[in-house]
């Protein structure tokens, strides 16, 4: 199933885009936000789609070529907005959307090895110029680090004795594979919690994939560049799927209102409606906050 953009109709309307406007999109993926984007801004608008997976900007490049003339692709961080715009001479921009986390194409694609579902490497970049793979971690952290990392980028309680089982394991046998470490964290669970509603080893690999993809720092650092490049009056609509992702754009807002840089749209985060959820399950954690730069 390709990637559904979600909260689209929400990110429409609290962008409140013009024709001639020039968006950053930080997070392009599949390119289906920006298709929104592109028909309200088009037809003298300025699209900027930057994604750190090369694939991703292979399929937007393709989704939008009937805006070829109205949009600019590259393989970037959004962390570096500010510079990726600075290269193609952009000085400022009316809008940006971050709409963070995997797209439903990494999670499929099992060479990624972004699911614990489909065997794979234990791979986890999303942008493959990289060094560190989460098959790197797994193999070298001691202990203590592997479960911290489990427990502070996962929220994983049981991060202890996963780390436990994880050293002694490797101890015998390279932990290479999704469905390696994936059965070896069930094995670490009671039985309820390996046939509970989600998958025993859903929040290690979420702690691998942050750590591997520095997400947090990334975030903070991407939020902080957006407010240098909007216009006053322009606006930063941050979509998130975790709870640390929405403390980190919570606490961002929050400062930049402190610091009367920014009016704040979402007092509380906007997520999915309920019908939404029914045709698109991902969207479930989904949460949406904007800001108005003053
Ligand atoms: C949820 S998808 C975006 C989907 C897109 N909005 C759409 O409608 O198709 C997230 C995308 O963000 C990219 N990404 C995540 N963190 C990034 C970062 N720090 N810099 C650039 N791209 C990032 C991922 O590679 C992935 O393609």
């Amino acid at each position: 199933m390709p990637h559904e953009p979600v909260l689209l109709n929400e990110i429409i309307s609290i962008l409140e885009l013009q024709p001639g406007a020039v968006v950053l999109d930080g997070t392009v993926g599949n390119g289906g936000h920006a298709e929104a984007i592109l028909e309200k801004i088009v037809p003298s608008g300025v699209l900027i789609g930057l994604d750190q997976d090369a694939s991703a900007i292979e399929r937007s490049r393709e989704r939008l070529k009937r805006f070829s003339q109205q949009v600019i692709l590259k393989q970037c961080n959004f962390r570096y907005l500010d510079q990726a715009l600075s290269e193609i001479k952009i000085s400022e921009v009316d809008a940006v959307l971050l709409d963070i986390g995997v797209s439903q194409e990494q999670l499929d694609d099992a060479g990624r090895g972004f699911s614990f579902r489909l065997e794979g490497p234990l791979d986890m970049r999303m942008d493959s110029r990289t060094e560190v793979r989460a098959s790197d971690l797994i193999e070298t952290l001691p202990e203590e680090e592997l479960a911290e990392l489990f427990y502070k980028y996962g929220e994983e309680r049981r991060s202890r004795r996963i780390a436990r089982l994880i050293v002694r394991e490797r101890a015998k046998k390279a932990i290479q594979t999704t469905i390696q470490l994936a059965e070896l964290i069930a094995s670490a669970v009671p039985a309820k919690v390996r046939y509970g509603r989600i998958h025993p080893a859903t929040r290690v690999f979420q702690a691998l994939r942050i750590a591997v993809n520095g997400e947090l720092d990334a975030l903070s650092e991407g939020i902080q560049n957006a407010m240098k490049v909007l216009k006053p009056g322009g606006r930063l609509a941050v979509i998130t799927f975790h709870s640390l992702e929405d403390r980190i754009v919570k606490r961002a807002f929050l400062q930049a209102k402190a610091d009367q840089k920014a009016q704040v749209f979402t007092k509380k985060p906007i997520g999915p409606t309920d019908s939404e959820v029914m045709c698109n399950p991902r969207s479930r954690s989904a949460k949406l906050r904007a800001i108005c730069k003053l």
